[in-house]
């Protein structure tokens, strides 16, 4: 488990949440009318969870850090949360699935595997799992943002500074300066190694699990078009679906 999402726990809570409602409409729709109970692995502190739940869905978040499930049962939102590692475990089965900003980036190729096998067992035949994943983003990458709340103010950035493409993996910074408010200076800098996915590499791994990649979305495009499965960038949405 990353250090990252345990002892920044509250900062990510502060930089990630922003507006999600024309994201949750859309999902929701992805996820089809039939679907009413919905499983988000990897869910930190639950940012997702309000607003699928008022669009109707029954959610359950997973998560391997103690600090983001302390945060996520603190929303409230009626969603069930359990502290789990989302490459195996075994909560029953649900309509569909959610995995949105990169988490599946923090697998290695052979957690993704594990992942996708536990997940055929999750989501019932026909249901699908939404999962943003950046492919082939470019080296130097750089997101930059401040957010607010409740007195914290946090700068934060998210570089993607280099890749090993043979071995799959490339490396990630995050900075969160905290600007304003009480904890004024404080600066955390985190170096994280992710998996380096291509249209090739995880076309292979989806097809030799229990889903099928039926499509690729731009979710940095406005009304998150579809898209040829060759486009690259950091906020691709697949629509996975369960064989
Ligand atoms: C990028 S955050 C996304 C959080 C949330 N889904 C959101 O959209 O804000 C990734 C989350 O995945 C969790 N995570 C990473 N590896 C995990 C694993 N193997 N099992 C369960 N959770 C994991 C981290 O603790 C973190 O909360």
């Amino acid at each position: 488990m990353s250090d990252f999402y345990v002892d920044l726990a509250e900062l990510y809570d502060v930089v990630f949440e922003w507006d999600i409602e024309s994201e949750a409409d859309w999902l929701v729709e992805r996820l089809g009318s039939e679907c009413r109970t919905v499983l988000e692995p990897g869910c930190g502190p639950g940012r997702m969870f309000e607003p699928l739940v008022r669009r109707g869905l029954t959610v359950t978040g997973i998560d391997n850090s103690p600090a983001m499930v302390e945060l996520a049962l603190a929303r409230e939102t009626g969603a069930t949360v359990v502290l789990a590692d989302m490459t195996s475990f075994d909560l029953g089965t649900f309509d569909g699935a959610v995995c949105p900003i990169n988490t599946l980036g923090h697998l290695s190729h052979g957690e993704l595997a594990a992942h996708l096998e536990t997940m055929g067992r999750a989501v019932k035949p026909g249901g699908r799992y939404l999962v943003q994943l950046a492919l082939g983003a470019s080296i130097g990458d750089a997101s930059r943002w401040d957010a607010a709340r409740d007195g914290l103010h946090v700068r934060a950035t998210w570089t993607v500074e280099s890749r090993e493409a043979e071995r799959g993996t490339e490396v990630h910074r995050s900075v969160f300066e905290v600007v304003d408010g009480p904890r004024a200076g404080e600066v955390h800098e985190h170096e994280h190694v992710m998996s380096y996915w291509t249209a090739e590499t995880w076309g292979a791994a989806v097809a030799a699990s229990p889903f099928t990649w039926a499509a690729l979305y731009d979710g940095a495009a406005p009304g998150r078009p579809r898209v040829d499965a060759t486009t690259t960038g950091g906020l691709l949405w697949h629509e996975l679906v369960r064989m």
